[in-house]
């Protein structure tokens, strides 16, 4: 939790950080002063979790100072206008009671209503970057990235936006590691951040992995946390369990090269039960609000 990466402009990271998704906001700045007691000194919202009110109360409150504690927030992804983005910006921070974010992306290329429709909005991403940027140029954010970004997604930035973009955060765990996007990412000098690195809690049960981190000594969760780690990623685990939150913070093993190969072979999850119907997970958001699981 005090071990970090560089990102490109200097700034550095905490290698492991805590997800806030699915956690009140009425009951989450209890977890991040938990969580700030157990050592985590990264934590991750988004506007879109409709708790980073909880998140800046509890990053206010766990008697850490200001600069121990990096905290990430994401860009709505419906927001694909420089104003609409602007005023966002300054609405996390006036939420979240911070005068300044240490990490802000822009939550996905497409809004979720069209995730991975084919449309990938270069225009609308631009626009809200160029917003990102002039926040960042004034010292409201330290740092500036983006999540769920394609390759062709990232160009797009990368030709024609003023400040290169820090961080790509991915869905990446066993079973389910986009290696293309990772490696294109890496090469072009950004930090992937690894979200879901316990596969939303649906491959602790997996017999195969249960067998190797045994061998270990460790539990499957740290497995996949530490699998993470030694491909360059930094994984963000949420937990709101602080047993859960301090096992996943004990990754100080090394998997060897052999079972790397293994775990990167493992066989691709089919069904993240209730968080299926999330898009990240292959779920569609209706028009009208509901979700459905996509087969
Ligand atoms: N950028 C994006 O589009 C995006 C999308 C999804 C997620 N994220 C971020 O990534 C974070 C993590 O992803 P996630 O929440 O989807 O999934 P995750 O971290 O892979 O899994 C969380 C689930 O696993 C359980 N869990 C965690 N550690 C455990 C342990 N040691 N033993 C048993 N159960 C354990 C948690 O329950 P307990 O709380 O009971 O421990 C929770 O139900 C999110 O919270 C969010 O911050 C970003």
């Amino acid at each position: 939790m005090n071990d970090t990466y560089l990102l490109p402009n200097g700034v550095s990271v905490p290698k492991l950080g805590l997800g806030t998704w699915r956690i009140d906001d009425n009951k989450v700045a209890q977890v991040v002063r938990d969580a700030a007691q157990i050592g985590y000194r990264h934590f991750d919202t988004a506007q879109g979790y409709q708790n980073e009110r909880g998140v800046g109360e509890g990053i206010r409150t766990c008697g850490l100072s200001r600069d121990n504690v990096f905290v990430t927030t994401k860009l709505d992804a419906a927001i694909k206008t420089f104003e609409g983005a602007k005023e966002a910006i300054d609405g996390s921070l006036k939420t979240l009671g911070l005068d300044h974010i240490d990490l802000m992306i822009i939550h996905s290329p497409q809004p979720w209503m069209d995730f991975r429709e084919g449309e990938h909005f270069f225009e609308g991403n631009l626009a809200a970057w160029r917003a990102l940027e002039e926040a960042y140029a004034a010292g409201k954010l330290r740092s500036i990235g983006v999540s769920n970004f394609e390759a062709v997604d990232l160009d797009n930035l990368l030709e024609n936006g003023s400040v290169k973009p820090m961080v790509n955060q991915i869905l990446a765990h066993v079973s389910n590691t986009p290696f293309d996007v990772i490696d294109y990412t890496q090469k072009k000098g950004i930090l992937v951040k690894a979200y879901s690195p316990v596969a939303h809690g649906k491959i602790l049960d997996n017999p195969q992995l249960a067998a190797m981190a045994e061998s270990y000594g460790v539990s499957i969760a740290q497995l996949c946390i530490r699998y993470c780690l030694q491909l360059g990623m930094l994984p963000l685990p949420k937990s709101a369990n602080a047993e859960h939150m301090r096992v996943n913070a004990a990754v100080d093993f090394e998997i060897s090269d052999a079972d790397i190969a293994a775990l990167k072979a493992v066989d691709r999850i089919k069904n993240y039960g209730d968080a299926s119907l999330f898009p990240v997970y292959g779920g569609k958001l209706q028009a009208d609000g509901t979700l459905v699981a996509r087969d």
